[in-house]
This record gives structure tokens, sequence and C-alpha cells, in this order.
């Protein structure tokens, strides 16, 4: 079984021709009968696919939905779905399956690794409708559940105490705030901005197709200038908001006419975002605007991957550059490695 691309890329005047060969698409029965994919391009290669990672893909089991990445002590968590298995896999970031736990995680969409080299944890997004679903939960990295947002096992619209329904997914900065865009096609519409002890700072909580208002806000990010950028995916769009105001900044919408971002993140130099396209099964690197005006999107390079492989959300490693990609229907996590200098990581 293998999985064949071949990208070109036009550089200064001249052209790179480049073939990545996978051979470890072990997963889903559906992609065991793929035709070969073959995507030609003028553009550059920015990344390649790390195909020795992880070490051994049978680990995964079910359908991985999320990724997350804690950069200070080399981690790698994976959540997946399905009946009978562990719920979160812990891989070393060079690709060496670690541990696994299930125990309160019901139906996993979405994670962010908040760690400091002193206290290592995880947090994750739970769509699931049984006793542990429809919250946002903190664990440390061997499975303790640290903190629960959201009533457990109760959808809701409320925000004191703070409910969820089908929460999509969550960035937490440095400060310790958190940024939760809730949720993936339930009651609600929400970007929330909360304080570190759990406090309401700000939220847009409308669903529609206005400013600052939703239709399934589904991956949430900040950039190195204090900008929110919300995947709002129904609505086929990116918006961006004032981190410390939650004013709305503006729009993208010219890169998304086919299908609504499902996964947004930026480089670690702050030059690029790396977006997903779910159905597509495109990777898209887009220029990261400038501080001021956020202007239109303009994509640099793509990742064209198969039918069906369907990249969720993804997660990019702060030291080294690396995207890490879940995808549900090929059942795997893949590591795309940053080529030569063209996106430096921070400090590097
Ligand atoms: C939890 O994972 C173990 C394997 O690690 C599996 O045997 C068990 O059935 C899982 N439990 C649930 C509820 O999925
Ligand atoms: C939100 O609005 C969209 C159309 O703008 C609609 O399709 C969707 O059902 C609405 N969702 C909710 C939860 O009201």
């Amino acid at each position: 079984m293998a999985r064949l691309w071949v990208c070109a890329a036009a550089g200064a005047g001249f052209f790179l021709a480049s073939l990545v060969l996978h051979s470890r698409f072990s997963g889903s029965p559906v992609l065991r009968n793929l035709a070969l994919q073959i995507s030609w391009k003028r553009e550059k290669i920015l990344y390649r696919l790390d195909l020795d990672w992880p070490k051994y893909s049978e680990y995964f089991t079910g359908a991985t939905f999320c990724v997350a990445v804690d950069s200070p002590n080399g981690l790698v968590y994976i959540a997946q779905r399905g009946d009978n298995i562990p719920k979160v896999l812990v891989f070393s970031e060079d690709g060496y399956f670690l541990r696994a736990w299930n125990y309160t995680v019901d139906t996993p969409h979405g994670m962010f690794a908040a760690s400091t080299l002193q206290q290592q944890s995880v947090w994750i997004t739970d769509v699931g409708s049984g006793s542990f679903g429809h919250t946002v939960k903190k664990y440390n990295s061997f499975g303790d559940l640290v903190q629960v947002l959201g009533t457990p096992g109760k959808k809701g619209t409320g925000l004191n105490p703070l409910q969820f329904d089908n929460p999509a997914e969550l960035y937490v900065e440095e400060t310790g705030d958190i940024y939760i865009v809730d949720g993936d096609g339930g009651l609600n519409n929400r970007l929330i901005k909360l304080s570190q002890d759990f406090m309401i700072l700000w939220l847009h909580g409308e669903n529609g197709t206005g400013p600052a208002k939703f239709n399934i806000p589904h991956s949430v990010t900040l950039d190195s200038v204090g900008r929110v950028w919300v995947a709002d995916r129904g609505n086929k769009r990116m918006q961006v908001f004032d981190k410390v105001t939650g004013e709305w900044l503006g729009a993208w919408s010219n890169c998304f006419t086919q299908e609504g971002p499902s996964a947004i993140r930026f480089t670690p130099d702050g030059k690029y975002l790396v977006v997903a396209q779910l159905n597509l099964g495109r990777l898209s690197v887009m220029a990261a605007p400038p501080v001021g005006n956020i202007g239109d999107c303009s994509v640099i390079s793509t990742i064209q991957l198969p039918d069906q492989v369907q990249p969720h959300l993804l997660e990019i490693d702060s030291k080294t550059g690396a995207v890490y990609v879940a995808e549900i229907g090929a059942k795997q996590v893949q590591k795309y490695v940053p080529l030569n200098n063209h996106i430096h990581a921070l400090g590097g």
C-alpha cells in the first residue's frame, strides 16, 4: 500500500521536483484502493513529510481528530475516537510511543498542550454526549484530570456557570488566558476569552454571517502581534479579533470559496499561517499579514492530500516548526518538517 505524490516548485526561475513515497498508510480500509494522486503546482515547497514519524503507526486504532504539541518537553499528544481503544496517545517528538489513556475522555475534538518545564498538561475539548461530554478539560501528562470547564454530560448555552455544546478547540496563551471556540455544530457559535482563573473576559456569541458572528467556529489561534484568528468554517472565512478588547479587525474569505477552514496555526516565526481544509484534503501555507490591515489572504504553498484523508486539526511545534496534522479519514497523524530555512523556528 503506497501513497505517492509529486510536487513541483518554481523558485527563483528554476524548477524543482520532489517525490514523496509513503508506504505506511496503515489505518483506513477506505484508502486501501487509493489511486495514485499527483498534484503539480508551481509553488514553493516548504515542508517535507517525515516518513519516520511515528516509529510505529499501529498505535493509531481510531479516528484521529486532533493533535497537541508540548514543545518545551518534546511531547506530542494525539486524541482518537472509537470503541474500546485508548483515546489519548502520547508520543515523543521523535516518534516513540510513550503512554495512552482513555479514562474520563468521551469524544475528543480539539486539544492544546499548555505546558511549562515545571508542569506538563494538555487540554481536550470533548463533544461526547456521555457523562464526560460537553466539556473542556485539562489533564496532566499521565491522564489525571485536573480541571473541568462546562457541565459534564449536559450541553447548554449558559455563561454562569459556563456551558458548552460541541466545544471545538481552544488556545492557551503563556499568560494562562484561554480562547475557546464553541462549537462544532451545536447550540453555540461562540468565541470566548477566559482569564487564567476562568472568568469571562470577553465573548462573541452570535450565530450568523455578519462581522463577529459565527457558523461553526472550528479552530482558534493567536498571532505574534496580539490578534485572535478563528476558522469560521461554516461561513467559509477566517475572522480576526484584537486579543485584549475582542474588537473585530477583519475577515479573510477569498481563499475559502470552495470550503471553509477547519484548522489554523501560525509558524513560530509568525510569517505564515498553516490552514487545513477538511474535505478538500488540503493544507495551505498563507502569508501572515503585517500589523494593521488584515487585507486578503494569499496562498504561498499547498500540500494536496489524497481523497478522504480529511485533515481536521493541526499543531505546530514552536521550537522546530514541525507541523502535525490529524487526519480523520486516514486515521493517522502525519508530521511535516520545514525545509531549509524557509520557515525559521523561534530563536533558531
Ligand atoms: C480503554 O483502553 C483500553 C486499552 O488501552 C481498552 O481495553 C478499553 O476498552 C478502553 N475503554 C474504553 C471505555 O474505551
Ligand atoms: C446558524 O446560522 C446558519 C446560517 O447562517 C444556519 O445554517 C445554522 O443552522 C445556524 N445554527 C444555529 C445553531 O442556529
